[in-house]
């Protein structure tokens, strides 16, 4: 019987677990509202593994670990900024991103910030909507010279 998914901080070696994370995310899921255009732009597979595995080092994120697979990953920074959210693509819709945003929730507090924001895709944003966060602006951002649209959401914690 497979247990419920556990959520721990990411350990250094297991940025490119992550990196499969974020492609399957961005491939298998939000293919479904953007174009393959800005999908390749979003998550090329030809990503360079250094900078990705700095990035990942740099936002400390949490993890979830299913049987022994990372599924998801998600951070808060010391501002309440949460600058990823990916849920693999082989696990959507389990319950997997809902676990990280609570654990988010309680990172969020004991850091005492007094709202959270994020840029978050067409994908995500009912997710988001579903914990409280209210679209704030619509953005038109260019990711290696495409541009892909997300909406600058927050929620407020007071
Ligand atoms: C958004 C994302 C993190 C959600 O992860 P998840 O594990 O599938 O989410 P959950 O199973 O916890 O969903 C909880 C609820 O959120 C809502 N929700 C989640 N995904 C949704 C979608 N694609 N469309 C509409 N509502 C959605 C639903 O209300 C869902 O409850 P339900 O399944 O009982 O209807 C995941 O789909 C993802 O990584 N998407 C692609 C990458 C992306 O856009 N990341 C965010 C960048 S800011």
């Amino acid at each position: 019987m497979s247990k419920p998914p556990y959520i721990r901080r990411c350990e250094p070696g297991e940025e490119a677990s992550l990196f499969d994370v974020y492609f399957t995310a961005v491939h298998l899921v939000a293919s479904r509202d953007y174009t393959a255009e800005q999908v390749q732009a979003w998550a090329p597979p030809d990503l360079d593994a250094e900078l990705w595995k700095s990035k990942i080092r740099e936002i400390n994120p949490f993890v979830a670990e299913l049987n022994g697979e990372l599924v998801g990953y998600a951070d808060v920074q010391s501002n309440g900024y949460i600058d990823h959210f990916f849920v693999s693509g082989k696990h959507p819709r389990r319950g997997i991103g809902s676990l990280l945003m609570k654990r988010i929730l309680v990172e969020a507090a004991s850091l005492g910030v007094s709202s959270l924001t994020s840029h978050v895709s067409r994908t995500a944003q009912p997710f988001f909507e579903r914990f409280g966060f209210v679209i704030a602006e619509q953005r038109y951002p260019e990711v290696r010279g495409v541009v892909v649209p997300n909406a600058l959401m927050y929620r407020s914690l007071s």
